[in-house]
């Protein structure tokens, strides 16, 4: 029986890689501290029960070394960080705390016992993009706290991969969305504002561009990557671009209903455009995402729409 251990299990795109690898007949640890960047209550919904839960925080290295004490480990997908880029400019420690020690923490377990690692990174890494589609090897220049934190954090992986000899893979995801979607990000913020007739906030002009991609395109690639035992890096998108202001029209057209749109400063942190080149995940570990805008959000819709109060 293959055990995989999910760090940040009962997040957004955690909890649905959970789903999918318990769907799988896999057995699954989770470790999450429900950290309260969003609510207790929301995250708690996202808990598969058949996953074997340990609630800590990776930055705690006692804490993490009892879960590999305990469990026989076959390959770790290590998603759990703060994740918001935007909010990453106010509080910059506490995302270096937990997205770079908690890495430090988690490779070096993982090298002691050669298991395979999956990271979860992060498109941001690459900054304001000189070219699109944007390859693995574009240089890299973040422009947020979050980013630089997720920048680090590949570092440590390409070191414990090279300094031990294991498998080690950091993929880095675009602008994801789906069901139980973070509330903090636009498909999930402007999805709930239509459907209810509340306004929706522009932040800049709207002409940013964003790889909008379908949680289950991402899981599809991270269980290849895991199942392959890939090493190094891997853009996970979908390969098209849109804007803003087109992600609302979009959003409209599905729902049927007009926004009510403000447009306010733009943020800091946030870069202009991204959209990756996954000619790489494609040709070497056999990822193909399945999803475009329109029919990711149409399901994501139906979603919300069952799942809203
Ligand atoms: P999320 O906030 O829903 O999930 C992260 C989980 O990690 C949360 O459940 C949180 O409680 C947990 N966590 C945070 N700090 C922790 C700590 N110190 N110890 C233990 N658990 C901790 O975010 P998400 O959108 O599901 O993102 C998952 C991963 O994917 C993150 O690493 C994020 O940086 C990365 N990522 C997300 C996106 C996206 O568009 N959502 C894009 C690129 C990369
Ligand atoms: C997302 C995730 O939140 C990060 O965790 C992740 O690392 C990053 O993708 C990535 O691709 O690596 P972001 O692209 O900012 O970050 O995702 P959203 O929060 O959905 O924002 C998309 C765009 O919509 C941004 O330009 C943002 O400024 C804009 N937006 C967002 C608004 O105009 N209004 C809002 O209310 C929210």
């Amino acid at each position: 029986m293959t055990n995989y251990l999910v760090t940040g299990g009962a997040g957004f795109i955690g909890s649905n890689l959970v789903d999918e690898l318990i769907k799988r007949g896999y057995n699954v640890i989770t470790i999450d501290n429900f950290d309260d960047y969003y609510s207790e209550d929301y995250k708690l919904k996202n808990l598969n029960p058949k996953a074997k839960l340990y609630k800590g925080d990776i930055t705690n290295y006692e804490f993490l070394k009892v879960v590999f004490d305990e469990n026989k480990i076959d390959g770790v997908f290590h998603l759990a960080a703060k994740a918001g880029v935007r909010a990453s400019v106010e509080k910059p420690g506490e995302y270096f705390n937990a997205n770079v020690v908690g890495t430090a923490n988690l490779l070096k377990l993982c090298s002691e016992r050669k298991i395979k690692v999956v990271f979860a990174s992060s498109s941001s890494v690459y900054g304001e993009v000189e070219y699109i589609p944007t390859d693995e090897n574009h240089p890299k220049n973040p422009i947020s706290p979050y980013a630089l934190s997720k920048l680090h954090a590949e570092q440590l992986c390409e070191f414990y991969m090279n300094q031990y000899d294991f498998p080690v893979a950091w993929t880095r995801f675009y602008t994801v969305y789906g069901p139980r979607g973070r509330p903090d990000m636009a498909i999930a913020k402007f999805t709930k504002a239509v459907l209810k007739g509340e306004p929706i906030e522009i932040y800049g002009n709207g002409e940013q561009l964003r790889d909008f991609t379908y949680v289950s395109d991402i899981v599809q690639g991270l269980t290849k990557v895991m199942q392959l035992g890939a090493r190094g890096c891997f853009n996970l998108g979908t390969s098209q671009k849109v804007s803003v202001n087109d992600l609302v029209k979009y959003i409209e057209e599905i729902a049927n209903r007009k926004a009510n749109v403000i447009y306010t400063d733009k943020k800091e942190g946030d870069v202009s455009r991204t959209m990756a080149d996954i000619t790489k995940a494609r040709e070497l570990v056999g990822y193909n995402p399945e999803y475009t805008i329109q029919s990711g959000i149409k399901e994501y819709m139906s979603w919300f729409v069952k799942n809203s109060d």
